[in-house]
Protein backbone atom coordinates (compact mmCIF):
# COMPACT_ATOMS: atom_id res chain seq x y z
CA UNK A 1 0.00 0.00 0.00
CA UNK A 2 1.31 4.09 -0.46
CA UNK A 3 2.84 5.09 2.80
CA UNK A 4 2.97 8.58 2.79
CA UNK A 5 6.29 10.93 4.10
CA UNK A 6 3.63 13.82 5.23
CA UNK A 7 0.43 13.06 6.27
CA UNK A 8 -2.28 15.66 6.96
CA UNK A 9 -4.88 14.52 10.03
CA UNK A 10 -7.61 17.17 9.91
CA UNK A 11 -11.99 16.58 10.87
CA UNK A 12 -12.55 16.92 6.53
CA UNK A 13 -11.11 15.75 3.98
CA UNK A 14 -10.47 18.62 1.67
CA UNK A 15 -13.30 17.81 -0.83
CA UNK A 16 -16.86 17.51 -0.73
CA UNK A 17 -19.51 14.40 -2.80
CA UNK A 18 -22.18 16.28 -4.51
CA UNK A 19 -25.69 15.19 -4.92
CA UNK A 20 -24.52 13.24 -8.11
CA UNK A 21 -21.67 11.30 -6.27
CA UNK A 22 -18.76 13.30 -7.79
CA UNK A 23 -16.08 14.29 -5.85
CA UNK A 24 -15.39 18.73 -5.77
CA UNK A 25 -12.27 20.24 -4.07
CA UNK A 26 -13.88 21.75 -1.21
CA UNK A 27 -13.95 25.66 -0.61
CA UNK A 28 -13.05 26.17 2.76
CA UNK A 29 -10.14 28.29 4.10
CA UNK A 30 -8.53 25.16 5.70
CA UNK A 31 -8.46 23.66 2.30
CA UNK A 32 -7.21 26.32 1.22
CA UNK A 33 -4.23 27.03 2.90
CA UNK A 34 -2.83 23.21 3.04
CA UNK A 35 -3.73 23.03 -1.05
CA UNK A 36 -0.39 24.26 -2.52
CA UNK A 37 2.17 22.05 -0.25
CA UNK A 38 0.04 19.34 -0.43
CA UNK A 39 0.21 18.82 -4.32
CA UNK A 40 4.25 19.92 -3.71
CA UNK A 41 4.75 17.29 -1.19
CA UNK A 42 2.42 13.83 -2.95
CA UNK A 43 1.01 13.78 0.90
CA UNK A 44 -2.05 11.41 2.12
CA UNK A 45 -4.57 13.58 3.75
CA UNK A 46 -7.02 11.42 6.62
CA UNK A 47 -10.57 13.37 7.10
CA UNK A 48 -14.39 12.91 7.71
CA UNK A 49 -15.79 13.17 4.10
CA UNK A 50 -18.82 15.32 5.77
CA UNK A 51 -21.65 13.46 5.53
CA UNK A 52 -22.88 10.67 8.10
CA UNK A 53 -22.60 6.67 7.85
CA UNK A 54 -20.36 7.88 4.16
CA UNK A 55 -18.38 4.57 3.84
CA UNK A 56 -15.48 5.08 1.16
CA UNK A 57 -12.41 3.22 0.07
CA UNK A 58 -9.07 5.59 0.20
CA UNK A 59 -8.82 7.18 -3.31
CA UNK A 60 -6.64 9.67 -5.43
CA UNK A 61 -7.51 12.92 -5.61
CA UNK A 62 -5.33 15.97 -7.28
CA UNK A 63 -2.38 14.10 -6.66
CA UNK A 64 -3.17 13.53 -2.76
CA UNK A 65 -4.01 10.39 -1.23
CA UNK A 66 -7.34 10.66 0.69
CA UNK A 67 -8.39 8.42 3.46
CA UNK A 68 -11.96 8.80 4.46
CA UNK A 69 -12.89 8.33 8.07
CA UNK A 70 -16.49 6.97 8.30
CA UNK A 71 -18.54 9.10 11.26
CA UNK A 72 -21.73 7.27 12.51
CA UNK A 73 -25.13 9.45 12.77
CA UNK A 74 -24.49 9.07 16.43
CA UNK A 75 -20.02 10.26 15.92
CA UNK A 76 -21.41 13.02 14.06
CA UNK A 77 -23.96 14.06 16.73
CA UNK A 78 -21.41 13.69 20.08
CA UNK A 79 -18.15 13.90 18.58
CA UNK A 80 -18.83 16.44 15.82
CA UNK A 81 -21.56 18.51 17.21
CA UNK A 82 -21.51 18.03 20.49
CA UNK A 83 -18.20 18.20 21.64
CA UNK A 84 -16.36 20.14 18.88
CA UNK A 85 -18.96 22.86 18.59
CA UNK A 86 -20.82 22.88 21.56
CA UNK A 87 -18.12 22.32 24.18
CA UNK A 88 -14.83 23.23 22.86
CA UNK A 89 -16.00 26.20 20.05
CA UNK A 90 -17.99 27.96 22.53
CA UNK A 91 -15.77 27.98 25.10
CA UNK A 92 -12.26 28.87 22.83
CA UNK A 93 -14.36 31.70 21.62
CA UNK A 94 -14.69 32.95 24.91
CA UNK A 95 -18.06 31.91 26.20
CA UNK A 96 -19.89 34.10 23.87
CA UNK A 97 -22.21 31.19 23.85
CA UNK A 98 -22.15 28.71 26.86
CA UNK A 99 -20.32 25.93 26.45
CA UNK A 100 -21.62 22.23 27.28
CA UNK A 101 -19.88 19.86 29.59
CA UNK A 102 -21.53 16.25 28.70
CA UNK A 103 -19.43 13.36 29.81
CA UNK A 104 -20.57 11.40 26.72
CA UNK A 105 -19.50 13.67 24.26
CA UNK A 106 -16.17 13.94 25.79
CA UNK A 107 -16.13 9.55 25.33
CA UNK A 108 -17.46 9.83 21.89
CA UNK A 109 -14.59 12.25 21.33
CA UNK A 110 -12.09 10.41 22.88
CA UNK A 111 -12.87 7.24 21.04
CA UNK A 112 -12.89 9.26 17.37
CA UNK A 113 -9.65 10.99 18.01
CA UNK A 114 -8.12 7.76 18.35
CA UNK A 115 -9.60 6.48 14.95
CA UNK A 116 -8.08 9.61 13.28
CA UNK A 117 -4.60 8.65 15.08
CA UNK A 118 -5.27 4.53 14.03
CA UNK A 119 -5.75 5.75 10.58
CA UNK A 120 -3.03 8.35 10.48
CA UNK A 121 -0.58 5.74 11.97
CA UNK A 122 -1.65 3.35 9.30
CA UNK A 123 -0.78 5.51 6.10
CA UNK A 124 2.33 7.20 7.60
CA UNK A 125 5.60 5.91 5.96
CA UNK A 126 8.38 5.39 8.68
CA UNK A 127 9.78 8.86 10.15
CA UNK A 128 7.17 10.34 8.05
CA UNK A 129 5.75 14.11 9.33
CA UNK A 130 2.15 14.13 10.71
CA UNK A 131 0.99 17.66 10.56
CA UNK A 132 -3.04 17.58 12.99
CA UNK A 133 -5.04 20.18 12.42
CA UNK A 134 -7.66 22.36 14.60
CA UNK A 135 -9.72 21.54 17.62
CA UNK A 136 -11.87 19.08 16.75
CA UNK A 137 -8.68 16.62 17.07
CA UNK A 138 -6.59 17.80 20.28
CA UNK A 139 -5.98 14.24 21.65
CA UNK A 140 -4.76 12.93 18.19
CA UNK A 141 -1.19 14.06 18.55
CA UNK A 142 -0.20 12.30 21.45
CA UNK A 143 -2.44 9.08 20.77
CA UNK A 144 -0.05 9.34 17.73
CA UNK A 145 2.95 9.49 19.28
CA UNK A 146 2.38 6.32 21.32
CA UNK A 147 1.31 4.29 18.38
CA UNK A 148 4.49 5.26 16.02
CA UNK A 149 7.09 7.01 18.21
CA UNK A 150 9.33 7.70 15.23
CA UNK A 151 6.81 10.26 13.49
CA UNK A 152 7.35 14.35 13.93
CA UNK A 153 4.38 15.38 15.03
CA UNK A 154 2.83 18.81 14.41
CA UNK A 155 -0.18 20.12 15.32
CA UNK A 156 -1.92 23.24 14.10
CA UNK A 157 -4.69 25.51 16.19
CA UNK A 158 -7.03 27.54 13.70
CA UNK A 159 -9.15 28.92 16.45
CA UNK A 160 -8.03 30.90 19.57
CA UNK A 161 -6.74 29.74 22.68
CA UNK A 162 -8.48 31.48 25.71
CA UNK A 163 -6.88 32.34 28.80
CA UNK A 164 -6.77 29.79 31.63
CA UNK A 165 -9.33 31.43 33.86
CA UNK A 166 -11.85 30.33 31.06
CA UNK A 167 -9.77 26.95 30.11
CA UNK A 168 -9.79 25.92 33.44
CA UNK A 169 -13.73 25.37 33.27
CA UNK A 170 -13.40 22.21 31.17
CA UNK A 171 -13.58 19.16 33.06
CA UNK A 172 -10.98 16.91 31.03
CA UNK A 173 -8.09 20.30 30.70
CA UNK A 174 -5.88 18.21 31.80
CA UNK A 175 -6.14 14.93 29.19
CA UNK A 176 -6.72 17.53 26.08
CA UNK A 177 -3.41 19.33 27.43
CA UNK A 178 -1.53 16.02 27.51
CA UNK A 179 -3.29 15.27 23.97
CA UNK A 180 -2.12 18.61 22.38
CA UNK A 181 2.24 17.92 24.05
CA UNK A 182 2.01 15.14 22.21
CA UNK A 183 3.04 17.00 19.05
CA UNK A 184 6.66 18.22 18.78
CA UNK A 185 5.48 21.71 17.55
CA UNK A 186 1.94 23.32 18.39
CA UNK A 187 1.38 26.16 16.09
CA UNK A 188 -1.13 29.30 17.42
CA UNK A 189 -2.47 31.83 15.05
CA UNK A 190 -1.71 34.55 17.92
CA UNK A 191 1.22 35.15 20.24
CA UNK A 192 -1.29 35.45 22.86
CA UNK A 193 -2.93 32.10 22.03
CA UNK A 194 0.39 30.49 22.58
CA UNK A 195 0.87 32.10 25.62
CA UNK A 196 -2.70 30.89 26.91
CA UNK A 197 -1.56 27.49 25.90
CA UNK A 198 1.49 27.92 27.85
CA UNK A 199 0.46 29.14 31.10
CA UNK A 200 -2.58 26.35 30.96
CA UNK A 201 0.25 23.97 30.88
CA UNK A 202 2.08 25.68 33.70
CA UNK A 203 -0.79 26.11 35.93
CA UNK A 204 -2.54 22.32 35.20
CA UNK A 205 0.35 20.28 34.58
CA UNK A 206 3.06 22.21 36.35
CA UNK A 207 4.97 21.72 33.20
CA UNK A 208 8.63 24.17 32.67
CA UNK A 209 8.14 26.24 30.19
CA UNK A 210 10.29 28.62 27.39
CA UNK A 211 10.46 29.89 24.82
CA UNK A 212 12.72 27.63 23.68
CA UNK A 213 10.33 24.68 24.26
CA UNK A 214 7.71 22.41 27.16
CA UNK A 215 9.67 19.97 29.13
CA UNK A 216 7.20 17.21 28.77
CA UNK A 217 7.85 14.12 31.07
CA UNK A 218 7.76 10.47 29.39
CA UNK A 219 6.66 7.35 30.77
CA UNK A 220 10.00 6.37 30.98
CA UNK A 221 11.81 9.08 32.87
CA UNK A 222 13.21 11.36 30.69
CA UNK A 223 11.83 14.05 28.84
CA UNK A 224 11.26 15.69 25.36
CA UNK A 225 10.03 19.18 24.08
CA UNK A 226 7.28 20.69 22.92
CA UNK A 227 7.28 23.35 21.02
CA UNK A 228 4.38 26.49 21.44
CA UNK A 229 4.27 29.13 18.92
CA UNK A 230 2.74 31.73 16.60
CA UNK A 231 2.22 30.78 13.13
CA UNK A 232 -0.20 33.21 11.81
CA UNK A 233 -2.54 31.27 9.05
CA UNK A 234 -2.83 33.33 5.51
CA UNK A 235 -4.33 33.05 2.04
CA UNK A 236 -3.09 32.32 -1.15
CA UNK A 237 -2.98 35.95 -2.08
CA UNK A 238 -1.78 35.63 -5.74
CA UNK A 239 -4.51 33.33 -7.00
CA UNK A 240 -7.30 36.39 -5.37
CA UNK A 241 -5.06 38.34 -7.32
CA UNK A 242 -5.78 36.74 -10.48
CA UNK A 243 -9.39 36.13 -9.82
CA UNK A 244 -9.33 40.03 -9.47
CA UNK A 245 -7.37 40.47 -12.94
CA UNK A 246 -10.00 38.48 -14.29
CA UNK A 247 -12.34 40.68 -17.01
CA UNK A 248 -14.95 38.07 -16.74
CA UNK A 249 -14.88 38.34 -12.88
CA UNK A 250 -14.24 42.29 -13.25
CA UNK A 251 -18.11 42.35 -15.51
CA UNK A 252 -19.69 40.03 -12.51
CA UNK A 253 -18.62 42.94 -10.30
CA UNK A 254 -20.09 45.80 -11.94
CA UNK A 255 -23.26 43.47 -12.90
CA UNK A 256 -23.36 42.87 -8.80
CA UNK A 257 -23.59 46.77 -8.89
CA UNK A 258 -26.43 47.37 -11.08
CA UNK A 259 -28.07 44.44 -9.61
CA UNK A 260 -28.42 46.61 -6.11
CA UNK A 261 -29.05 49.56 -7.98
CA UNK A 262 -25.97 51.33 -8.31
CA UNK A 263 -25.74 52.48 -4.74
CA UNK A 264 -23.37 55.48 -3.71
CA UNK A 265 -21.82 52.72 -1.24
CA UNK A 266 -21.77 49.19 -0.81
CA UNK A 267 -21.09 47.16 2.39
CA UNK A 268 -20.12 43.84 2.46
CA UNK A 269 -19.94 41.01 5.38
CA UNK A 270 -19.17 37.47 4.45
CA UNK A 271 -19.07 35.26 7.14
CA UNK A 272 -20.27 31.78 7.77
CA UNK A 273 -23.89 31.89 9.96
CA UNK A 274 -21.63 32.03 13.46
CA UNK A 275 -22.19 33.62 16.84
CA UNK A 276 -18.06 34.42 17.42
CA UNK A 277 -18.62 36.57 13.69
CA UNK A 278 -20.42 39.73 15.50
CA UNK A 279 -23.22 39.65 12.60
CA UNK A 280 -25.62 41.10 15.16
CA UNK A 281 -23.42 43.76 16.50
CA UNK A 282 -22.91 44.69 13.01
CA UNK A 283 -26.95 44.76 12.06
CA UNK A 284 -27.11 46.88 15.32
CA UNK A 285 -24.67 49.30 13.90
CA UNK A 286 -26.00 49.46 10.63
CA UNK A 287 -29.68 49.82 11.81
CA UNK A 288 -28.84 52.45 13.81
CA UNK A 289 -26.74 54.06 11.54
CA UNK A 290 -29.77 54.37 9.76
CA UNK A 291 -31.95 55.27 12.61
CA UNK A 292 -29.85 58.60 13.76
CA UNK A 293 -30.34 59.23 9.88
CA UNK A 294 -26.58 59.33 9.75
CA UNK A 295 -26.82 57.12 6.18
CA UNK A 296 -29.46 57.84 3.90
CA UNK A 297 -31.20 54.50 2.68
CA UNK A 298 -31.17 55.23 -0.73
CA UNK A 299 -27.56 55.38 -0.40
CA UNK A 300 -26.38 52.48 1.14
CA UNK A 301 -26.57 48.16 0.73
CA UNK A 302 -25.16 46.01 3.10
CA UNK A 303 -24.55 42.62 1.54
CA UNK A 304 -24.22 40.46 4.09
CA UNK A 305 -23.38 36.45 2.73
CA UNK A 306 -24.20 34.07 5.63
CA UNK A 307 -23.49 30.69 4.72
CA UNK A 308 -24.89 27.95 6.48
CA UNK A 309 -22.88 26.17 8.71
CA UNK A 310 -23.80 23.65 11.97
CA UNK A 311 -27.17 24.27 11.91
CA UNK A 312 -27.95 20.86 13.66
CA UNK A 313 -26.59 22.78 16.79
CA UNK A 314 -28.74 24.95 18.88
CA UNK A 315 -27.09 27.98 19.21
CA UNK A 316 -26.58 28.34 15.70
CA UNK A 317 -30.01 27.55 14.76
CA UNK A 318 -30.97 29.92 17.33
CA UNK A 319 -28.65 32.71 15.88
CA UNK A 320 -30.20 32.17 12.56
CA UNK A 321 -33.76 32.87 13.70
CA UNK A 322 -32.31 36.10 15.18
CA UNK A 323 -30.25 37.46 12.32
CA UNK A 324 -33.06 36.64 9.61
CA UNK A 325 -35.27 38.68 12.28
CA UNK A 326 -33.49 41.37 12.14
CA UNK A 327 -32.78 41.68 8.74
CA UNK A 328 -36.53 41.29 7.73
CA UNK A 329 -37.15 44.31 10.01
CA UNK A 330 -34.31 46.39 8.52
CA UNK A 331 -35.60 46.36 4.95
CA UNK A 332 -38.86 46.41 6.30
CA UNK A 333 -38.31 49.94 7.85
CA UNK A 334 -36.30 51.22 4.94
CA UNK A 335 -36.90 49.05 1.64
CA UNK A 336 -38.60 50.81 -1.19
CA UNK A 337 -40.13 49.08 -4.32
CA UNK A 338 -36.96 50.21 -5.79
CA UNK A 339 -34.53 49.48 -3.34
CA UNK A 340 -33.04 47.16 -0.73
CA UNK A 341 -30.48 48.08 2.31
CA UNK A 342 -29.90 44.62 3.32
CA UNK A 343 -29.01 42.07 0.80
CA UNK A 344 -28.85 39.03 2.93
CA UNK A 345 -27.92 35.71 0.95
CA UNK A 346 -27.86 32.32 3.21
CA UNK A 347 -25.54 30.63 0.62
CA UNK A 348 -21.97 29.59 0.07
CA UNK A 349 -20.24 30.81 -2.87
CA UNK A 350 -17.52 29.78 -5.28
CA UNK A 351 -14.30 31.71 -5.13
CA UNK A 352 -14.76 33.67 -8.46
CA UNK A 353 -17.97 34.83 -7.32
CA UNK A 354 -16.60 35.64 -3.92
CA UNK A 355 -14.05 38.09 -5.72
CA UNK A 356 -16.77 39.86 -7.56
CA UNK A 357 -18.50 40.34 -4.13
CA UNK A 358 -15.02 41.91 -3.10
CA UNK A 359 -14.65 44.35 -6.02
CA UNK A 360 -18.04 45.77 -5.73
CA UNK A 361 -17.49 46.44 -2.09
CA UNK A 362 -16.42 49.93 -0.73
CA UNK A 363 -16.43 48.82 2.59
CA UNK A 364 -15.62 45.35 4.10
CA UNK A 365 -17.05 44.84 7.27
CA UNK A 366 -15.36 42.15 9.76
CA UNK A 367 -16.71 42.37 12.78
CA UNK A 368 -16.13 38.91 15.11
CA UNK A 369 -16.27 38.97 18.97
CA UNK A 370 -13.94 36.69 18.69
CA UNK A 371 -11.77 34.64 16.18
CA UNK A 372 -8.25 32.63 15.71
CA UNK A 373 -7.37 34.45 12.26
CA UNK A 374 -10.41 35.92 10.30
CA UNK A 375 -9.14 34.97 6.04
CA UNK A 376 -12.14 37.13 4.84
CA UNK A 377 -10.21 40.02 5.63
CA UNK A 378 -7.24 38.89 3.79
CA UNK A 379 -9.08 37.89 1.06
CA UNK A 380 -10.33 41.32 0.37
CA UNK A 381 -7.42 42.97 0.46
CA UNK A 382 -5.72 40.10 -2.03
CA UNK A 383 -8.18 40.85 -4.28
CA UNK A 384 -8.39 44.82 -4.16
CA UNK A 385 -6.20 45.02 -7.28
CA UNK A 386 -6.97 48.42 -7.71
CA UNK A 387 -5.72 49.56 -4.20
CA UNK A 388 -9.27 50.91 -3.47
CA UNK A 389 -11.76 50.04 -0.41
CA UNK A 390 -11.50 49.95 3.20
CA UNK A 391 -11.44 47.40 5.95
CA UNK A 392 -13.11 47.51 9.39
CA UNK A 393 -11.69 44.80 11.19
CA UNK A 394 -12.26 43.97 14.92
CA UNK A 395 -9.27 43.68 17.16
CA UNK A 396 -10.64 40.22 18.38
CA UNK A 397 -9.77 38.76 15.16
CA UNK A 398 -5.98 37.61 15.04
CA UNK A 399 -6.00 38.99 11.37
CA UNK A 400 -5.82 42.44 13.69
CA UNK A 401 -2.05 41.39 15.07
CA UNK A 402 -0.85 41.58 11.20
CA UNK A 403 -3.54 44.47 9.60
CA UNK A 404 -2.53 47.31 11.87
CA UNK A 405 -3.25 49.62 8.54
CA UNK A 406 -7.83 48.87 8.67
CA UNK A 407 -9.79 50.73 10.74
CA UNK A 408 -9.74 48.43 14.08
CA UNK A 409 -12.58 48.33 16.09
CA UNK A 410 -14.21 47.05 19.08
CA UNK A 411 -17.43 45.34 18.37
CA UNK A 412 -18.71 45.68 21.74
CA UNK A 413 -18.76 49.39 21.30
CA UNK A 414 -21.65 50.12 19.04
CA UNK A 415 -21.40 53.77 19.51
CA UNK A 416 -17.41 53.38 18.44
CA UNK A 417 -18.25 50.82 15.42
CA UNK A 418 -20.99 53.23 14.33
CA UNK A 419 -18.12 55.89 13.99
CA UNK A 420 -15.53 53.84 12.66
CA UNK A 421 -18.51 52.53 9.67
CA UNK A 422 -18.72 56.00 8.56
CA UNK A 423 -15.61 56.71 8.39
CA UNK A 424 -15.03 54.08 6.16
CA UNK A 425 -17.84 54.96 4.02
CA UNK A 426 -16.43 58.34 3.76
CA UNK A 427 -12.84 57.45 3.74
CA UNK A 428 -11.02 59.65 0.92
CA UNK A 429 -9.35 57.95 -2.19
CA UNK A 430 -6.11 58.36 -1.10
CA UNK A 431 -6.68 57.20 2.17
CA UNK A 432 -8.18 54.34 0.98
CA UNK A 433 -5.16 53.86 -1.08
CA UNK A 434 -2.31 54.28 1.53
CA UNK A 435 -4.20 51.99 3.96
CA UNK A 436 -4.58 49.41 1.05
CA UNK A 437 -1.25 49.06 -0.08
CA UNK A 438 0.14 48.72 3.46
CA UNK A 439 -2.42 46.18 4.29
CA UNK A 440 -1.36 44.38 0.55
CA UNK A 441 2.30 44.56 1.19
CA UNK A 442 1.57 42.56 4.51
CA UNK A 443 -0.96 40.03 2.58
CA UNK A 444 1.48 39.26 0.05
CA UNK A 445 4.44 39.12 1.40
CA UNK A 446 3.07 36.56 4.32
CA UNK A 447 0.90 34.50 2.20
CA UNK A 448 0.13 30.63 2.94
CA UNK A 449 2.76 29.64 1.23
CA UNK A 450 4.98 31.03 3.54
CA UNK A 451 3.05 29.96 6.19
CA UNK A 452 3.29 26.28 6.01
CA UNK A 453 6.97 26.54 4.82
CA UNK A 454 7.39 28.34 8.10
CA UNK A 455 5.79 25.39 10.22
CA UNK A 456 7.47 22.87 8.53
CA UNK A 457 10.56 24.05 9.27
CA UNK A 458 9.88 24.11 12.59
CA UNK A 459 8.85 20.57 12.46
CA UNK A 460 12.13 19.77 11.09
CA UNK A 461 14.45 21.79 13.23
CA UNK A 462 12.12 19.35 16.10
CA UNK A 463 13.70 16.31 14.28
CA UNK A 464 16.43 17.55 14.09
CA UNK A 465 16.44 18.10 17.94
CA UNK A 466 15.03 14.63 18.18
CA UNK A 467 17.35 12.39 16.71
CA UNK A 468 20.58 14.50 18.58
CA UNK A 469 19.07 13.56 21.43
CA UNK A 470 18.68 10.32 20.73
C1 LIG B 1 -13.35 26.95 11.24
C2 LIG B 1 -12.54 25.83 11.86
C3 LIG B 1 -12.32 24.71 10.86
C4 LIG B 1 -13.65 24.30 10.26
C5 LIG B 1 -14.37 25.48 9.63
C6 LIG B 1 -15.74 25.13 9.05
O1 LIG B 1 -12.59 27.64 10.30
O2 LIG B 1 -11.30 26.32 12.34
O3 LIG B 1 -11.72 23.60 11.50
O4 LIG B 1 -13.47 23.28 9.31
O5 LIG B 1 -14.53 26.47 10.63
O6 LIG B 1 -16.55 24.51 10.02
P1 LIG B 1 -17.13 23.03 9.84
O7 LIG B 1 -17.68 22.67 11.17
O8 LIG B 1 -18.17 23.14 8.79
O9 LIG B 1 -15.99 22.14 9.42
Amino acid sequence: PDLADLVVVANRLPVDRGDDGEWKRSPGGLVTALEPMMRRADGAWVGWPGKPDLDVEPFEFDGTHLVPITLTEEDVELYYEGFSNDTIWPLYHDVIAAPRYRRQWWDAYVRVNRRFAEAAAAVAADGATVWVQDYQLQLVPMMLRELRPDLTIGYFHHIPFPAYGLYSQLPWRRQVLEGLLGADVIGFQRVADAGNFARAVRRQLRYDTKASGITVPQPDGTTRTALAKAFPISIDAESYAALARDPKVQARAREIREGLGNPRKILLGVDRLDYTKGIRHRLKAFGELLEDGRIEASDVTLVQVASPSRERVEAYAQLRDEIELTVGRINGTYDTTGHTVIRYLHHGYPREEMVALFLAADVMLVTALRDGMNLVAKEYVASRIDNRGALVLSEFAGAADELGSALLINPHDIVGMKDTILRAIDMPGAEQGRRMRALRRRVFEHDVDAWSRSFLAALEQARGRTESAA
